[in-house]
């Protein structure tokens, strides 16, 4: 999956341009309310949602394509990018919060409850997660050759799985769940055109 992501950033750049997505200030808002300091973003692609913690927080992205993670340097220089692994642990000191948009829904079964697991590894007791992820409502859902439940190859290699809440829900067991709800989010890429996907997102606590 790493050489599908390398490929369309080296090739694309800014692939769904500078906006970021409404869900990055509706999670800042919880962080600023809660007294954040520090905020984790797996999966941080070139930056554009890092921006909007980066002012007011102290921002660690965690990127897998070195392509992303030349433009994210310039685009936000003043988030700490870190060139690996969303599924490892790449931090020292716990943060107090994660926000992590659109990455979860990538990956089969046991690499989500990883995800998850590695994220509240590095995020301090009573801290928030806010992540986002496909939703069982959007159009795509059930496209490609089925890999496990809820969860198609959709381009070869690429999976997408689709939350429903109680879906999502369920992988964010043994948090204090404090919110859930939908959204859609409009994107436009110089390759695709524009695109509108049915987005789900959760904020959790951890305990
Ligand atoms: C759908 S894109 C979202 C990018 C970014 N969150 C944004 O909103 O612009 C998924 C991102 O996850 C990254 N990614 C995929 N697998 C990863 C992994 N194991 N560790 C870190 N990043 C990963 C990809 O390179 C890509 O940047």
């Amino acid at each position: 999956m790493s050489n599908y992501w390398e490929e369309r950033f080296a090739q694309e750049g800014m692939i769904w341009g500078t906006e970021p997505s409404s869900s990055a200030y509706a999670a800042f808002e919880h962080f600023k309310n809660a007294g954040a300091a520090a905020v984790l973003v797996p999966g941080a692609g070139y930056g554009r949602q890092t921006k909007v913690f980066s002012g007011s927080f102290a921002t660690y992205g965690i990127e897998i394509s070195p392509a992303a993670l030349k433009l994210a340097a310039e685009w936000d220089p003043d988030a700490v990018f870190i060139a690996g692994s969303a599924l490892e642990t790449q931090l020292k000191t716990p943060v107090d919060a994660v926000y992590c948009y659109d990455v979860l829904h990538l990956f089969l079964d046991a690499e989500r409850r990883r995800l998850i697991e590695v994220c509240l590894g590095q995020v301090r007791s009573g801290g928030l997660l806010y992540f986002t992820g496909f939703s069982d409502q959007d159009p795509m859902n059930g496209q490609g050759p089925l890999r496990e439940q809820g969860t198609y190859e959709y381009k070869a290699g690429k999976y997408a799985h689709f939350f429903s809440d109680r879906d999502l829900r369920a992988h964010f067991a043994g948090t204090d769940i404090l919110e859930t709800g939908s959204f859609t989010e409009l994107f436009h890429s110089v390759q695709d055109g524009s695109h509108s996907y049915s987005l789900r997102y959760i904020l959790a606590r951890k305990k």
